[in-house]
């Protein structure tokens, strides 16, 4: 049995930062590699985790907008995951939420980067992730957000974009992936957060849906992301941050969820993993803190859980929607 002051119980916030500042040291690495194809996502990922834990300058920020602008694809005029990657929306967002949170967006073609993002739509509302690719509501969210931190929502036909995610509303209150896709908690955060940026939110059966969330919890304290599967930290925050766009947060056990995220960091090496004893990942490494940070976790900052992103960041480009986490809880 863990003691009071037992690692486990702490959020090891010096040990998470040297973890992440040592996720861009390792590019000698062969899972460095391997995992090119979601590199502006992983800058992302932890950048936004140093902000939360008050060391955004982990990261050096010349460095990151280089890096950022070497992965542009002139061709298609949107961002790459790596350099010479073809643009993606996904890697686009990323971008963007980098550059919004370095207070760079200048150093980027935003006209551009409208119009590749507009020209994923399909003619139903739902947006594809490249010319080729696969569509989903996960991709409708990618570009609302990612229209709304440019600015340019109201290049968006709102109506038939809102249309594509009511379609995908099912009996139970929840949101699949694409028309007649069965609920899942990551689905029903993009589809929540996207109505939210599109202040559309009245199209959200409120009562079933929390209930649907709050059912995701289980014994061991963890919530998983459909019913019979296993508990995983990253539904932390994609339960916990519909839960705080419906102003629910409290239908969850938070004690029971602080110390199942807490249980599953790696004490020694930094960063956290999916669950206890499992391999830590940058993915993780986020969602848990975010989790933590809409749960109240004492000496975190605010995360605004519709972007995903610095609180106060969303609230200083007046982009604030409806949304409330626990409050934040005084380090003992
Ligand atoms: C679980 O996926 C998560 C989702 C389906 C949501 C994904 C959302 C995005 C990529 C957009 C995120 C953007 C921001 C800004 C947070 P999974 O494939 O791990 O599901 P599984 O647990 O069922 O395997
Ligand atoms: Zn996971």
């Amino acid at each position: 049995m863990a003691s009071a002051s037992s690692p486990q119980q702490t959020l090891l916030i010096p040990r998470h930062v040297q973890y992440i500042k040592d996720l861009g040291q390792s590019s000698n690495e062969l899972g460095y590699h391997l995992t090119s194809h979601l590199r502006m996502n992983a800058i992302y990922w932890g950048l936004t985790a140093l902000c939360m834990m008050g060391h955004k300058d982990a990261l050096d920020r010349e460095d990151l907008i280089s890096y950022v602008k070497s992965c542009w694809d002139e061709e298609a005029g949107g961002f790459g995951a790596h350099r010479d990657h073809d643009a993606h929306l996904l890697s686009t967002l990323s971008a963007v939420q980098i550059l919004v949170i370095l207070d760079a967006l200048d150093e980027i073609d935003v006209d551009r980067v409208v119009s590749f993002i507009l020209s994923l739509q399909h003619p139903s509302g739902v947006f594809a992730g490249d010319r080729y690719g696969e569509t989903d509501t996960r991709l409708l969210y990618t570009a609302v957000n990612a229209l709304s931190l440019l600015g340019r929502l109201s290049d968006l036909d709102i109506e038939k974009t809102a249309g594509y995610i009511v379609k995908c509303r099912n009996f139970d209150g929840g949101f699949g992936a694409v028309m007649g896709a069965e609920s899942h908690a990551g689905q029903v955060f993009v589809c929540c957060a996207a109505l939210a940026i599109m202040d559309k939110l009245d199209e959200v059966d409120e009562d079933s849906l929390a209930w649907w969330l709050a059912e995701r919890q289980l014994p061991n304290g963890g919530l998983n992301g459909r019913p019979e599967k296993l508990e995983d930290v990253c539904y932390s925050f994609w339960v916990l941050s519909a839960l705080a766009i419906l102003e629910k947060v409290d239908w969850i056990d938070a004690e029971k969820l602080t110390a199942f995220i807490l249980s599953a960091q790696d004490i020694e090496g930094g960063g956290i993993a999916d669950r206890p004893g499992d391999e830590v990942d940058v993915f993780h490494t986020i969602f848990g803190i975010a989790g933590l940070s809409i749960l109240g976790y004492p000496g975190l900052g605010d995360l605004d859980p519709v972007y995903c992103m610095p609180a106060e960041l969303i609230e200083s480009l007046g982009l604030r929607k409806r949304w409330r986490g626990l409050p934040r809880r005084a380090a003992p």
